[in-house]
């Protein structure tokens, strides 16, 4: 690792911790939010509910995924973390990732659909994602031997091959 980088790490982490907070604290929130988005409520309340929970997911939770997962990726090669719970922890990010494309998908649905849309009861999609959400807890906080679940070569071991030199078009 470059030298100078290393005071890096504890801010990275720092910013890694604060947006997956925000980030997984927002897509626990959102469902219930979206549970809410009922036009029973009243317009007014209605109008409310939909502005919030679209504000929220378009400048707050998606802006801290994208920050989580940049400062995860910068994490992985400073700290040189090419470990089997480390690629187990991204299946299950993978996994946050279509939950929150999901509730995106709900999202857009209910503001094009004039109070039709019908939004999924909260209680499923709150319990699916504690799943994911607990095994990368419980992976990054153990970082459990997991070394004799084999793995390809290529995911653990440098390939030592020049990355290809694309040619730059004259114009
Ligand atoms: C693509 C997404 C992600 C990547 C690439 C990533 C990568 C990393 C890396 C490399 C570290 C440093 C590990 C170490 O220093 O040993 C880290 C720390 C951490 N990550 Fe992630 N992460 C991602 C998403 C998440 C998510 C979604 C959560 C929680 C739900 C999470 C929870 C944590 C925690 C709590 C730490 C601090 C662990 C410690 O310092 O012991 N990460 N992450």
């Amino acid at each position: 690792m470059i030298s100078w980088l290393e005071p890096v790490i504890p801010h990275l982490k720092a910013l890694h911790v604060i947006a997956l907070a925000l980030w997984v604290g927002g897509l626990f929130g959102l469902p219930v939010m979206l549970a809410r988005h009922d036009p029973a409520i009243g317009q007014a309340d209605y109008t409310r509910i939909r502005l919030a929970s679209h504000v929220s997911y378009v400048w707050i939770i998606t802006p801290a995924a994208v920050t989580a997962i940049v400062a995860g990726t910068w994490l992985i090669f400073l700290r040189e973390v090419f470990t089997v719970w480390m690629f187990a922890k991204l299946v299950f990010v993978a996994l946050l990732i279509g939950f929150h494309a999901w509730i995106g998908h709900h999202i857009v649905k209910v503001g094009e659909s004039d109070g039709r849309h019908q939004t999924p009861r909260p209680i499923g999609p709150l319990l699916i994602l504690l799943v994911p959400v607990l095994v990368i807890l419980t992976l990054v906080l153990l970082k459990p031997e997991l070394e004799e679940i084999p793995m390809p070569d290529w995911l653990t071991q440098p390939r030592e091959r020049q990355l290809p030199v694309s040619e730059v078009p004259r114009w």
